[in-house]
């Protein structure tokens, strides 16, 4: 019997139960004990299931995760249960009743599509995952709605599903694969197989560059709390539209097309535009709704003279623009007693821990100040500042 099996018989839950919370300080502790009464092998399942569900709640919420199953690759390669949420009810709105999950992992997406209401076959070539994915369903008493397939995507009918989602493994024997033909299964199976149903979502790494987004398809970066999580090519929605989404929310900004915006001198505010923003190429959008320009052509810094808030960007007063220079930044930052250093930086190489040490190697006061290291106008510059009120 695998793990997994054994980790579903009623001894396994039991166990499951028994350690849950166990802290890694304790793991020995708890593993010796439990021995005297379970085999050395279920304890260690019981146990390694635990630290993967404990790593997993950051993704699927502490009760979720809690009644899930994982393995280490599923918990790495599954969407969060925010980023999944927004997506379903994407589809939802779009009038989706039924999707073929193609790569569902251990069905982080599958799950949300179900919460949402969706009927969802889910499909997993990797027998361990498939048979977690099958597990979760279950746990979460979605498997009415969840039909877990073992298959190769490349070999299921589709036909019928209103709708697609392709999720392809991106993660090689060597980290992250950034060629989306490497992608298993490649992007370009994925793009034909969503030319097949009426509507299709394909996810992606967010530094997809744009150039391989098909003219029918519809981009969409997603961030969460700031970090961007994925993009995603929509088929079926708004051929050559562009959006950044920002979570949680959503909040959503779809490109106007505009041209670059103009570069200017500082002026009192430096926009930081998120990171979906950034990547879904629309600062010259932010730039428009506050009224202001770059720093520099080649850098998503936006500068204006007056605030205007808005979701898509952070606003800093700055308080002074000055050439790149350590040693005037360390007795400024004397000067004015600051205890707090946040280093922000595009378009410069300095390393931002490294200059924190140099700049500020111990308080000086109580004061906060954050420093943005750029280029102004081509010249490598450091601009002072706190996030404006
Ligand atoms: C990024 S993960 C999917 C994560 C999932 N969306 C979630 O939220 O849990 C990709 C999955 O694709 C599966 N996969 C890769 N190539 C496949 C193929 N040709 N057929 C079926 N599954 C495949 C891998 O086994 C892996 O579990």
């Amino acid at each position: 019997m695998n793990d997994l099996d054994a980790l579903l018989t009623p001894e396994g839950r039991a166990l499951l139960d028994e350690v849950r919370g166990t802290e890694p300080a304790r793991e020995l502790a708890v593993a010796t004990r439990l021995r005297r009464e379970h085999p050395a092998e279920l304890v260690s399942a019981a146990l390694g299931q635990t630290r993967l569900r404990q790593r997993a709640a950051a993704k699927f919420g502490a009760e979720d995760a809690g009644r899930m199953f994982f393995t280490p690759n599923g918990v790495e390669q599954s969407t969060r249960a925010s980023v999944a949420a927004y997506r379903a009810e994407r589809f939802r709105a779009l009038g989706v009743t039924s999707v073929a999950d193609l790569c569902c992992g251990i069905g982080g997406d599958a799950i949300a599509l179900a919460r949402a209401g969706i009927r969802v076959l889910a499909v997993d070539r990797d027998p361990l995952t498939a048979a977690v994915a099958r597990a979760n369903a279950e746990a979460l008493g979605l498997a009415g709605l969840i039909e877990v397939r073992e298959a190769d995507v490349t070999e299921v009918d589709t036909s019928g599903f209103d709708a697609v989602f392709v999720d392809p493994a991106r993660r090689g024997g060597r980290g992250r694969v950034f060629d989306p033909e490497a992608y298993s299964p490649p992007l370009s199976w994925a793009v034909g197989a969503a030319r097949t149903a009426p509507r299709a979502a394909l996810k992606v790494a967010p530094g997809i560059p744009h150039e391989v987004v098909p003219a029918e398809a519809e981009a969409e970066w997603v961030s969460d709390g700031g970090d961007v999580k994925e993009a995603v090519l929509w088929f079926g929605t708004e051929p050559g539209a562009v959006r950044a989404t920002l979570l949680p929310g959503p909040r959503t900004l779809l490109s106007g097309r505009l041209p670059d915006p103009p570069v200017r001198t500082p002026g009192r505010y430096l926009y930081e535009p998120d990171g979906a923003v950034v990547r879904a190429h629309l600062v010259a959008e932010v730039a428009g709704l506050v009224g202001g320009g770059l720093l520099d052509a080649t850098i998503a810094y936006v500068t204006a003279d007056e605030l205007r808030p808005v979701p898509y960007a952070t606003a800093y007063e700055i308080t002074d623009v000055l050439p790149f220079n350590v040693k005037k930044l360390k007795a400024l930052l004397r000067e004015r007693g600051v205890g707090t250093l946040t280093v922000k930086k595009r378009g410069s190489a300095v390393e931002p821990e490294e200059l924190r040490r140099k700049a500020l190697p111990k308080p000086q006061g109580t004061g906060a100040v954050t420093v943005f290291l750029t280029r102004v106008a081509g010249a490598p510059a450091m601009l002072l500042g706190h996030p404006a009120r």
